[in-house]
């Protein structure tokens, strides 16, 4: 037996059944329960929120042979053959076909023949907007003179596109976006009767997913179990849908907003690893920066398209340490960036170096609030110079590293400044090293571990001429540059050798 979508066999055959569309729903049953039901009514609304269901829920309430406060019983004959399709008086029209034109072309004439089953004739119209101008007119004229025994009912996504002298003659009923909550609460409801488990974050991921819509949202939960069995994970819906983690995305821009290039370059990897695809990581990296828009504006009140319940404090971090015109600024450049995907050539190299100016972008609001051009806190915190010498008082922070002579000192920051007026992506490297000083024509930087990928980026000719180059105009000499990798042992040796030979055996101290 061939497999029924999960979204057909689960359509609302009750008005309690229906999920959300609260208003709707109890007006429309108070309709029937006091026989009081207009001859036309206008269903408008996003796609798969209920429209064609309750428009088929309506059709039987009016014809059903024994009501009960409203709703249909769908057990007796006329349900049934409503239920079935075999009933002659409800007539479902399809206006985006072109049979659906010939069908209005003919409602005038067809109106006017008394039901031959039912109570009612009813009229389901979908995609109404469809209609030509021409059978719009033909539409019209049997609604001005609508007949005692007849019921239209509308269905349309895109309501701006019908007619107002249409408009004017329905009962008109939004049909509203259906919750994250609702939804999951639908699926799991689904999932239980179908004995399907689902984790709840998995459930969340496809309720956020769908936007609002219920078929969406059915339709994939049928995907992922075709996909995976009936045993799902966050992962798998992850996996299924081919979307980017949320705390993957917090990280990259964690990242971006610490200066950390290595970090964003190593996570993008581990992403390609995954097989994400470029525009995938562009177009999750917009909404995840929506999210933390809407965080900001509108605090707990927002709802979050991405995020889940595990991320939030990730976002809402973000949200209090960036301003909202870097934020707006960086959606602009992902939505950029999203546009550049669809033609270009190397789209990994487009993103990491979309991602790398970012860093600049956020960088910007921090230079213009501490105008101090002494490095940040953090990154002297980070920077844990071996050539230091033992502190004093080891509990206390060391503001200073005394053995860097302040000379030295003036002129690395000279340096990355001069640097940073070139070119960011390569200050951004540099600034992770630290500055051991210069012995001869050399000057020594070395990088802490995991900071691999800097260190030989800066070995890279281009980025070594353009700080020879600064350096030369600040000294008036030509220095060479040694990089040198901390956590390799290898290096650990000679790092330690090369800071004595510099610096005298009394003032290195080799941390961790
Ligand atoms: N409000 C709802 N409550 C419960 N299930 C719903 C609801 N809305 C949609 N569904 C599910 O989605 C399926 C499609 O819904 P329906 O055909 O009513 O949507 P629609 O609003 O007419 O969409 P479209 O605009 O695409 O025609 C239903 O069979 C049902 O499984
Ligand atoms: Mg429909
Ligand atoms: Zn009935």
């Amino acid at each position: 037996m061939g497999h029924l979508a999960l979204y057909r066999t689960w359509r609302p055959q009750r008005f309690d059944e229906v999920v959300g569309q609260e208003q709707t729903v109890q007006a429309l049953k108070n309709s029937v329960r006091m026989n009081q039901t207009s001859h036309a009514y206008l269903f408008a609304g996003p796609r798969g929120t209920g429209k064609t269901s309750l428009a088929k829920i309506l059709a039987r309430a009016v014809n059903c042979e024994r009501p009960e406060d409203g709703e249909p019983c769908n057990q007796c004959q006329t349900c049934q053959d409503i239920l079935s399709g075999n009933f002659m008086d409800v007539i479902e029209i399809d206006a985006a076909s072109n049979r659906g034109i010939d069908e209005i072309r003919d409602l005038r004439e067809q109106v006017k023949i008394l039901p031959a089953q039912g109570r009612k004739k009813v009229y389901i119209i979908d995609e109404v907007h469809m209609l030509t101008t021409e059978a719009f007119n033909a539409l019209l004229k049997t609604l001005e003179e609508p007949p005692e025994n007849v019921l239209f009912i509308l269905a349309t996504t895109e309501v701006q596109k019908i007619p107002a002298t249409i408009l004017s003659r329905c009962q008109k009923y939004r049909f509203l976006r259906l919750s994250p909550e609702q939804i999951v609460q639908r699926l799991q409801e689904v999932a239980s009767s179908e004995g399907i488990t689902a984790a709840p974050e998995a459930l969340e991921l496809l309720a956020r997913r769908a936007n609002g819509g219920m078929r969406d949202a059915l339709g994939m939960l049928d995907q992922m179990i075709s996909y995976r069995g009936k045993n799902l994970s966050r992962e798998d819906v992850m996996q299924g849908l081919g979307m980017v983690d949320d705390t993957l995305l917090a990280d990259i821009f964690q990242a971006v907003q610490l200066n950390h290039p290595a970090e964003i370059i190593e996570n993008l990897a581990q992403a390609f690893i995954h097989g994400l695809d470029a525009r995938q990581i562009a177009r999750e990296g917009a909404w995840y920066l929506r999210d933390v828009l809407m965080f900001q504006i509108l605090g707990e009140r927002a709802e979050f398209q991405r995020m889940s319940e595990s991320g939030l404090p990730r976002v809402k971090e973000q949200a209090e340490n960036l301003d909202r015109e870097s934020i707006l600024r960086a959606l602009q450049k992902m939505m950029e960036l999203s546009e550049q995907l669809r033609f270009g050539e190397d789209p990994r190299f487009l993103l990491e170096m979309t991602f790398l100016g970012l860093i600049d972008l956020f960088q910007g609001r921090e230079l213009m609030v501490e105008e101090q051009p002494e490095p940040r806190a953090n990154e002297k915190q980070r920077k844990r110079a071996v050539s230091e010498p033992a502190p004093k008082d080891a509990a206390k922070p060391q503001t200073k590293p005394a053995t860097e002579a302040p000379e030295e000192n003036a002129f690395w920051q000279q340096v990355l400044a001069g640097v940073k007026a070139e070119k960011i992506t390569t200050h951004a490297m540099l600034a992770e090293g630290n500055f051991i000083g210069i012995h001869g024509d050399v000057a020594y930087i070395s990088y802490r571990k995991g900071y691999r990928f800097h260190k030989e980026k800066m070995e890279e000719k281009e980025n070594r001429l353009l700080v020879q180059e600064v350096m030369r105009k600040i000294s008036g000499k030509e220095i060479q540059l040694e990089f040198i990798l901390q956590d390799d042992p290898k290096y650990n040796d000679l790092l330690v050798k090369k800071a004595i030979e510099v610096f005298g055996e009394n003032k290195v101290k080799v941390l961790d």
